[in-house]
């Protein structure tokens, strides 16, 4: 793993494995197959496990004591939802949470748990933390370095929550293929917070796994497990890290979606790193095929054309998705101004009521058309869209970022399925309004 370089802003302490690590192996892992999620081309065995310990409680202070400042509030702190403060991009302020996350000691505990050897994504994806405090106002000055024990009655709602409950609860899969979660407080007056995974292929009820306490943490394969976290309550504050991971071994390829992130992150930022990580990666690949086809001719071994065929497939599938994946910041923009973030994560829904409307065939063709012909930013898409359907109507099993693509042939698949496969929210929503659909059903 490279690491990156970070400039050291504030005194922290220098993370030290022997000092702040504390590994013991999870009592329990558990596997794809145990879920009922069909393995694939893109996953691996293991799904995730109950929580095992990975910081010492020197660890913990260490890590607290590297995020619980001004200057890194002021520099990383979001808030995306009401009442939680988010961290991004702490690895590059802080070189103890970067060191933490990308050291050859704590790379080898995850990739234990999870079964295969890991990296991080990409340095934006280091340490996202989640902040959430019972008081109000200024979040920071309700924190201090030590865990706080406080325990903080419920209320009648909280007491009678149901994280199943309410028709805005849909469990997600993650845009990265592997996850750690590391808990930064104290959980024993802690009720709820536990990680809710709906057990996709078989019809079974939702499988709990107890959250993480103090200085321990969980390893879910969340790229392609649904999942949902429940909310806590019960304790004055909750401090979560998290950090994920792609799979660091050649030859293995991802299928990572920035669909998440791009609805409230910084897209130049975000895009420049999710270049770096696809185009080396890329780099990475070419050069070992370089090297083991210079090292064959060298030894007079046949070369396996067949071996290039394949590589150039792949590389090409994977360059397509890195492309289509940076969406226009100005067309984020757009929308966001007029739907909001939740507005744009609600283009499916959209789309499903266009789709259900009288009459939709013809308009939806029309809409289709006007994308092809005058859309230019819309060509690679409808290019996609031309080559998933061929694929369905060939009898292909196709993915999409919610799981497989079920088609029948009573419905044909249309240029909206194949943006909403892809988590294309922004250039889904984008589409109906430049063609009339969404006025066409009143929104
Ligand atoms: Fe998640």
């Amino acid at each position: 793993m490279p690491s990156f370089e970070v400039p050291c802003v504030h005194q922290e302490d220098v993370f030290d494995p022997k000092i702040h690590l504390d590994y013991s192996p999870a009592e329990r892992t558990f596997t794809l197959a145990e879920w009922g999620i069909q393995e694939h081309e893109y996953t691996t065995p293991i799904a995730g496990c109950t929580p095992f310990r990975l910081l010492s409680l020197e660890g913990v202070m260490a890590y607290r004591r590297a995020i619980l400042r001004k200057d890194v509030f002021d520099q990383c702190a979001g808030h995306p939802f009401p009442g939680t403060v988010t961290l991004r991009n702490l690895a590059k302020v802080s070189k103890f949470v970067n060191d933490f996350w990308t050291h050859p000691d704590t790379l080898s505990i995850i990739s234990d748990a999870l079964g295969i050897k890991v990296v991080a994504v990409m340095p934006t994806e280091i340490g996202h933390t989640n902040i959430q405090v019972s008081g109000s106002g200024d979040v920071l000055s309700q924190l201090k370095i030590q865990p706080s024990q406080e325990a903080r009655p419920l209320t009648k709602e909280e007491e009678s929550y149901d994280p199943l409950s309410g028709s805005s609860v849909i469990p997600w899969q993650d845009s990265y293929p592997f996850v750690c979660v590391l808990m930064l407080s104290d959980t024993t007056h802690m009720k709820g917070g536990e990680t809710y995974v709906s057990a996709r292929d078989i019809q079974a009820a939702s499988i709990i796994i107890r959250g993480p306490g103090l200085g321990t943490a969980v390893v879910l394969q969340g790229g392609q497990v649904k999942h949902l976290a429940a909310r806590a309550f019960g304790s004055a504050e909750r401090i979560t890290t998290i950090t994920s991971f792609r799979a660091a071994e050649l030859g293995r390829f991802d299928d990572s979606r920035l669909a998440n992130l791009r609805a409230y992150d910084n897209l130049p930022e975000l895009y420049s790193q999710w270049s770096l990580y696809r185009l080396k990666k890329m780099r990475d690949e070419i050069d070992a095929a370089v090297r083991k086809i210079e090292s064959l001719d060298k030894s007079g071994i046949t070369f396996v054309h067949q071996e290039t065929e394949a590589l150039c497939e792949e590389l090409s599938k994977y360059s397509q998705r890195t492309a289509r994946q940076m969406v226009d910041p100005e067309i984020r923009d757009g929308l966001a101004r007029k739907y909001g973030a939740k507005g744009i994560a609600e283009a499916s829904k959209y789309w499903q009521l266009i789709r259900a409307m009288p009459q939709a065939s013809p308009k939806i063709a029309e809409a289709t058309r006007y994308a092809e012909d005058s859309m230019p930013r819309m060509k690679g898409y409808t290019f996609d869209w031309c080559q998933t359907r061929a694929r369905i109507q060939r009898g292909s099993i196709e993915r999409g970022t919610q799981g497989l693509i079920v088609w029948d042939d009573k419905a044909d698949y249309l240029l909206g399925d194949e943006l909403e496969a892809q988590g294309l929210n922004e250039i889904l929503l984008w589409w109906l309004e430049e063609t009339g659909l969404m006025a066409a059903i009143g929104a």
